[in-house]
Order: structure tokens, then C-alpha cells, then sequence
């Protein structure tokens, strides 16, 4: 009896209803606790999403349970990696039995709060269970490519990167691969084959090679260039390079760091800064913390940045003090230098100008969907308007909004959503809006975007 045209909006109805019940039973219970708070001004995350980027963190599941912890994270970033959950050694320490109980912790915590999820890492030399050294080359060819399959495939609509292999070139001059026992039973093929076994086991995620001390040109990264140059030539799959960007003292951020960045990017891949801690204090870092973050901009093909942790205490090399947080997750110079290189001000939302923030938070999830809620919050000075974007990945699709006016880009995947009805909100007030994602076997969560304010 309804015309084809009528359907759509029945199952907004529908949708609808579900989140305003969802909603209530939260808010009835009060625990209702709004996530992933994305205020262009004022957070590394929402900040970075405002330039079209992501800003994440190296994350420890058993930090995760610590309040400071998790509120600093939930807070600043929109991406996260597992430091080692997804290592080798953690999800098949024995042979064809997996274990991916601190990983999925991860995973869940960040779709729960709208962050992106970096996959780390599948093949590597390090942190590999003894059993893995001892085959011989067919064996650990299939060992190899199951391994890929499996924790792909527990993961696939999940990612949105993997650094499929890591590490694999030596350090100086020699432009050589590292032994390992990939290198030493399998060949120069063994990347080849692992990506191509990656692509298999999740078309939807980006396939990264991922090293160190490949910031600036040189004799490394050299190798690491003709590598994924060939890759591209053949249609070896390959999306992305990841740069972990770990500098001191001795290994500075080099002059050529964007320059370097570039160069990669002109052969058609994704770049991102996947490891980043400088170690040092003051305006020194907060120099250097700079550089690396206006260098990723000037390229437009650099896609995001990640800090290998949040507190300094927790870092892999604590005494250097190499993150944005000191050990009381006090805010350091360096995070004012970042917050500031990707455009946002501290203390956003004062000032007496238009502002607004943006809170995103997953209110239902199905099989095959989930329904996402945003809080737009004004400033501390009135609004008459406000517009935020909303980016989900393909093949997702936004099947439903309610509560505003979205428009979309020509992708299909950028939703601007802009108020319907009365736009103006007092000081402080907020307001909601909702939407539908059809998630077609991916369910990262969307990206939410700064507010902007009129
Ligand atoms: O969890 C055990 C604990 O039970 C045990 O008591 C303790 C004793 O040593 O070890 C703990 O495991 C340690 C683990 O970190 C968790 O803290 C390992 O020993 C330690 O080797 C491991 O270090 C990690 C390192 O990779 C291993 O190579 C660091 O946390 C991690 O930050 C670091 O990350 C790497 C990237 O994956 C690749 N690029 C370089 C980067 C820095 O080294």
C-alpha cells in the first residue's frame, strides 16, 4: 500500500525510534556518557579531522581501566593502534590457536567512541613466537599467509590500515633487506606475497609497508621507494607507508622530512606518520613536534598522524619524555605546538567568538548497521548556526538521518549536516542530530568533524 518512495522514510521512523528509546533508557539510568568530543578548537583529534586528517595514539590495553588514561584518550584522539595486542606473539602464540581477547579490547573501546582502528602489525621479525623461527620455507610460507588470513579476517571491516609488513629493510647503507627468517627462507618475494594475501583477506582496509629511520632520504628509504615504486608498476597491492618518525638527539626530524613524504606520496600511495615521539622537553620538542605535524599538511596525500602513546611514563622510552602528555597527563609544549600546527587554540570555546563542539556516540548496533548520535554544543557565546561534517567508509552507507539537514559530497561517503528547523542555540545549549549506517561488512566508525559555528 506505500508508494516505493514512502518506505525510506518509514525506516527512519523506525530507526528513530529506537535511538530515542535506546537514549532514554541511558539517560533514565544515567549513564549516558557522550564520547569521542570533537571540538575543532580545542582537541588534537578534532583539530587534525578539521584539516582531513586523523590524530591517534599507541594504545595499551591494560592502561585502558586507568580513568586518566582513557578520558585523555577518548578525548584528544580519533585513532588508535594497539601497541603490541596484535603482534605475532600475542594473537597466535602457538600455532593455529588465536588469541585476540586484549586486541578486541582495543578495537571495541575505539568503535565505541567513533576512532579509527590501525592494524599493527602482521608480518615482522620481532615479536614473533619461537615456533615461527623453526619451520622450514613452505611451512612458514603457509604459516605466513594463515596468519594474515586469520587476523584479517577476525578483523575485516575493522581497520581502516594494516601495517601488513614491518621493518624489513636494514639500517645504513647498504639498501639491504634484514634477515629474518621471512627474508632468509622465503626470498625478496615474501612482501610481494603478503600483501597480496592481505588484499585477499580484507579488500576494504589500506595495505601499509612500515619502517623506521626512513624519514628523510637515504640509503633506507631509498630501498623502501624502489620497492613500493615497483609494487605500483606491477599492481602489487600496496595503499600506503607508514613513517614512525622516532627522533632524538641523534636522529633528529630531517630537513628533508616533507620533501621525503612527497616523494612517496607522487607514486600514488597513502603516507602517515604511524610511530611519532621525539624525545626532549620545553621548546625544543615542541619545535620539532611542530615541524613533523606542518610537514604532514603541506602533503596532501598524508592522511594522519599517530603518537606512539599518551603519558610519557608509558612510553616504550619513558626517561626521554618523547610525548605530548607529561606522566600527571599534564598537556606539554609540544601538545600546544601540535594543537596549534593543526589549527585548534587551548581552552577553545572561550573568547566570546562562535563556537561549537561536536560528540559523537554509538547508540545501537545490529547486524548489518549501527545508528550514531551527535551532540552539537555551543560556546560560550550564542550561535545562529552550525554545520558538521560526517565522514563513514566505503561501501558504508548513511541510510537514515533525523534531527537536521545533511548534503552530501559527490564520493557519497562526506555527510554536512546543518540544523533544520531553528538553527540558533543559546550559550552552553545543545542540540542533537542522527543518521543510519548501512555498514555493507565494514563497521568502523564514522568520522565526525570539528562544529563549525555563525
Ligand atoms: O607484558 C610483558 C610483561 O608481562 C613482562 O613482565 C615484561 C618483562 O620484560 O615484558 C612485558 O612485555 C613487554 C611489552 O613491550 C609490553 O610492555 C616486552 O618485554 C617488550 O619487549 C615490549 O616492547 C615493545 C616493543 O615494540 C617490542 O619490540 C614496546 O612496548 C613497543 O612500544 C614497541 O613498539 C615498536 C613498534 O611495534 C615497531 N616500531 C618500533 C617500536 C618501538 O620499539
Amino acid at each position: 500500500m506505500f508508494s516505493a518512495s514512502a518506505r525510506p522514510q518509514l525506516r527512519i521512523r523506525a530507526r528513530r525510534a529506537l535511538v530515542l528509546t535506546t537514549a532514554g533508557v541511558l539517560g533514565a539510568a544515567g549513564v549516558l556518557s557522550l564520547a569521542g568530543t570533537a571540538n575543532a578548537a580545542s582537541t588534537l583529534g578534532a583539530s587534525a579531522a578539521a584539516k582531513g586528517r586523523y590524530f591517534g595514539a599507541a594504545v595499551a590495553a591494560n592502561h585502558l581501566g586507568e580513568a586518566q588514561y582513557a578520558s585523555t584518550l577518548d578525548t584528544e584522539f580519533n585513532s588508535v593502534t594497539p601497541e603490541n595486542e596484535m603482534k605475532w606473539d600475542a594473537v597466535e602464540p602457538t600455532r593455529n590457536s588465536f588469541n585476540y581477547g586484549s586486541a578486541d579490547q582495543i578495537v571495541s573501546h575505539a568503535q565505541g567512541k567513533g576512532m579509527k582502528v590501525r592494524g599493527h602489525t602482521l608480518v615482522w621479525h620481532s615479536q614473533l613466537p619461537g615456533w615461527v623461527g623453526g619451520l622450514a620455507a613452505a611451512d612458514l610460507r603457509s604459516a605466513m599467509n594463515n596468519h594474515i588470513t586469520q587476523v584479517m579476517t577476525h578483523y575485516k571491516g575493522k581497520i581502516y590500515a594494516w601495517d601488513v609488513v614491518n621493518e624489513a629493510f636494514q639500517d645504513g647503507s647498504s639498501g639491504a633487506r634484514l634477515s629474518s627468517p621471512f627474508q632468509d627462507k622465503l626470498g625478496n618475494g615474501f612482501i610481494e606475497e603478503a600483501f597480496r594475501t592481505a588484499r585477499a583477506a580484507d579488500s576494504g582496509a589500506k595495505l601499509c609497508y612500515n619502517d623506521y629511520n626512513t624519514d628523510g632520504q637515504n640509503a633506507k628509504s631509498n630501498a623502501v621507494y624502489n620497492m613500493v615504486k615497483d609494487f605500483k608498476q606491477r599492481g602489487v597491492p600496496i595503499d600506503c607507508v607508514g613513517f614512525q618518525s622516532h627522533f632524538n638527539s641523534n636522529s633528529p626530524v630531517p630537513g628533508d622530512y616533507q620533501a621525503n613524504l612527497q616523494r612517496f606520496a607522487d607514486l600514488g600511495v597513502y603516507v602517515q606518520i604511524t610511530e611519532l615521539d621525539i624525545e626532549g622537553s620545553g621548546s625544543a620538542q615542541a619545535t620539532s613536534y611542530g615541524k613533523v605535524v606542518n610537514a604532514c599538511l603541506a602533503v596532501s596525500r598524508c592522511t594522519g598522524i599517530t603518537v606512539w602513546g599518551i603519558p610519557d611514563k608509558y612510553s616504550w622510552r619513558s626517561s626521554g619524555t618523547p610525548l605530548l602528555f607529561d606522566d600527571n597527563y599534564n598537556k606539554k609544549p609540544a601538545y600546544d605546538a601540535v594543537l596549534s600546527a593543526l589549527g585548534g587554540t587551548s581552552g577553545g570555546g572561550g573568547g566570546g567568538g562562535a563556537t561549537c563542539a561536536a560528540t559523537y556516540t554509538r547508540t545501537s548496533t545490529w547486524n548489518g548497521g549501527f545508528n550514531g548520535q551527535v551532540t552539537v554544543k555551543a560556546g560560550s557565546s550564542a550561535i545562529s548556526s552550525w554545520t558538521v561534517p560526517v565522514t563513514v567508509t566505503s561501501p558504508q552507507k548513511v541510510s537514515a538521518t533525523w534531527n537536521g539537514s545533511p548534503t552530501w559530497d559527490s564520493s557519497g561517503n562526506v555527510m554536512t549536516m546543518k540544523p533544520n528547523g531553528n538553527a540558533s542555540l543559546a550559550a552552553g545549549a545543545s542540540t542533537t542530530f542522527g543518521f543510519t549506517v548501512t555498514t555493507n561488512g565494514n563497521t568502523n566508525a564514522p568520522t565526525v568533524g570539528g562544529c563549525t559555528a555563525s
